[in-house]
């Protein structure tokens, strides 16, 4: 089935689910025993554990074909007595096995995870902004969610076990050719039986769970789109249709499901069919080998628990291959996030300016492009002193947001230089530069949480006191107070329950929280009315005093208030002034005065 055009029609699926296991490269292999290190003592007793669990399964079967043939057969009560007193304490110690087994892989398998889901959050959270755009925020998520399940799946159990049944069956071939070793070739006759059939249902199945996989993968990114686009369907009007588009993906989800549950069916019957096989051919050609007096009655029990025991880990095997596959599949795509370098990094050896934090940015021959030939800012020089409050315009692209990223070192500049107070900022570590120059961005982003939590999220250990402070000196306090819950006003996904000025205000305080010696707004009053216009203003105008501020200018009452103007035209600085001297000189300006602010101009000129 084809899904038609419109934005589902496009979706992919992120993770394939076939994986040839040879491929797994030492990287991954050593990541796995980086995890595992710190936990050995532990899986050192699992594996223990495993092999005691391993000793009594072979035991087991051997004691009952004792008991019967050298107690039972000759009547001894006494040694029949002892013997089941013995083969009762091996279940015990079967049974205790097993559990630490169980108990102790399932904890370094949850250790693992533990701290692998720790060090990727902390990976991604180091990558620059650039690194979600490319991953996608749906695929990063799955990183630390699916993969990381499908981990645990193979470390916590699988690893173990399968070693545990590989054991185990190279030990009861041994002890059964021991014990009788014709009647050994004669029943391992049913293995390539189990073998094949299970090999060819494996196959099938892993191709069904694949499909699963990316039919499932596909339903949740349609549901993300959307819910995410949901304002611009309802406006379009498109509501059936997406629902449409959504229920072809189901459909697809559901076929791809119902052929895993018919596989199943057949896997059940086809397990019991094959044990059934081993059964009858021990029952047959070893009853014939008892009545001919070439074996005994107890080789004949001893045979019938060895074959059950050897099947069920038979059939395990091509099980846990599965999922070995995906587990080594997802450990792939981990590893390549664990060694992801970020492209912003710390500098080796950090420097701080001498004389403490002032304020003071200088620019050099900067050029920076998003991609390397393509500059976006061109050998931009610029001082701004301590203390001043520049105004940034120019026309949409000209290069103004990137400027602003640049100098937070949201990316790393391909010439040039920026400067803090006299040091690079690739050699201030990077706390100290990101807690000393402050980006409020254009599009302001609250978490969903209370107003008072996004104010302190800043510095987390903030008392409620400043907290207000902070408000009170973005000039966001009042309209907080003014809401019925006040500070304890949830601002809902991603603030969407405030209006745009009011998430500014917010963010404003948000950024007041840490003391900043630039601060920087990127349009802070571009999707403002009136009213929150004049109190960003006025906060600009408090806050100014006392730091450096770069205002990306949006309205002219901004531009009215900064010591000196900076024009930017396709990344190049082209002017620089006051507005009288700019508006008397300066082409550039004189056009985006045309453009933007003549109007607003003459109204707050009145
Ligand atoms: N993350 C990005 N990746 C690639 N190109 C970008 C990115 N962000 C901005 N650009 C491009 O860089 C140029 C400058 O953008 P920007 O700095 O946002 O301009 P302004 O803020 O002045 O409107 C534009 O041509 C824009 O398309
Ligand atoms: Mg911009």
């Amino acid at each position: 089935m084809t899904i038609r055009g419109g934005f589902m029609g496009r979706l992919q699926s992120g993770d394939e689910v076939t994986y040839d296991l040879r491929s797994l490269d030492r990287r991954a292999i050593a990541l796995i025993a980086r995890y595992l290190r710190p936990r050995r003592t532990r899986l050192l007793l699992a594996g223990l554990a495993m092999l005691g669990v391993t000793a009594t399964s072979l035991l087991l079967p051997y004691l009952s074909k004792v008991i019967v043939d050298e107690y039972i057969a000759v009547g001894d009560l006494g040694g029949l007595a002892l013997f089941s007193v013995l083969y009762l304490a091996l279940n015990g110690l079967f049974w205790l096995g097993s559990y630490w087994q169980g108990y102790l892989s399932a904890w370094v398998g949850q250790q693992v995870i533990y701290d692998l889901r720790r060090d990727l959050m902390h990976q991604v959270m180091r990558q620059s902004p650039d690194f979600v755009e490319q991953e996608r925020v749906g695929q990063i998520a799955s990183r630390l969610t699916n993969d990381v399940n499908s981990l645990s799946d193979a470390v916590s159990a699988g690893l173990l076990n399968l070693v545990g049944d590989l054991l185990l069956m190279v030990g009861i071939v041994i002890v059964m050719a021991l014990i009788d070793w014709v009647l050994t070739l004669v029943t391992l006759v049913a293995v390539p039986i189990v073998m094949l059939s299970m090999a060819y249902l494996g196959k099938q199945m892993r191709r069904a769970y694949r499909d699963v996989q990316q039919e499932i993968a596909r339903v949740n990114a349609g549901v993300e789109q959307g819910v995410s686009g949901m304002r611009v369907v309802q406006s379009l009007g498109q509501e059936s249709f997406t629902v449409e588009q959504f229920q072809e993906l189901s459909l697809r989800n559901m076929k791809a499901n119902l052929r895993v549950s018919l596989l199943f069916a057949a896997v059940f019957p086809t397990m019991t069919i094959t044990n059934m096989l081993g059964i009858a051919l021990v029952l047959s050609f070893g009853g014939l080998r008892v009545i001919q007096g070439l074996t005994t009655v107890g080789t004949l029990l001893a045979f019938l628990a060895y074959i059950q025991r050897f099947f069920g880990p038979l059939r395990e095997l091509s099980l846990i291959y599965n999922n070995l596959q995906a587990a080594a599949a997802a450990l792939d795509r981990v590893v390549d996030y664990v060694d992801r370098e970020p492209d912003v990094r710390e500098p080796e050896s950090p420097r701080l300016p001498e004389g403490g934090f002032q304020g003071r940015v200088v620019l050099r021959d900067l050029t920076f492009g998003y991609e390397p030939d393509e500059p976006v800012l061109k050998e931009l020089s610029l001082t701004i002193e301590p203390g001043e409050t520049v105004a940034l315009v120019g026309a949409t692209g000209a290069g103004k947001s990137t400027l602003a990223a640049l100098l937070t070192r949201l990316h790393d500049v391909q010439q040039g230089a920026i400067e803090l107070d006299g040091v690079d900022v690739r050699d201030l570590p990077l706390d100290a530069l990101r807690s000393n120059v402050l980006l409020v961005s254009q599009d302001v982003f609250l978490f969903p949480d209370t107003i008072r939590e996004n104010i302190r999220y800043a510095r987390p250990e903030a008392t409620d006191e400043e907290v207000e402070q902070a408000a009170l000196r973005a000039q966001a306090h009042d309209f907080i107070t003014r809401l019925p819950l006040g500070y304890d006003t949830q601002v809902g996904e991603s603030g969407a329950l405030l209006s745009g000025g009011q998430r500014q205000l917010v963010a404003l305080a948000r950024a007041l929280m840490v003391e900043p010696r630039v601060l920087i707004l990127d349009e802070a009053t571009a999707n403002v009315d009136a009213h929150t216009e004049a109190l960003i203003q006025q906060a600009m105008a408090a806050i100014g005093r006392d730091r450096t501020m770069i205002v990306i200018a949006h309205r002219f009452s901004t531009l009215r208030s900064a010591n000196r103007i900076l024009v930017l035209e396709d990344g190049q600085l082209v002017g620089e002034g006051t507005h009288e001297a700019l508006i008397e000189s300066n082409p550039v300006y004189q056009r985006l005065y045309q453009r933007q602010w003549a109007e607003s101009a003459a109204e707050t000129q009145d």
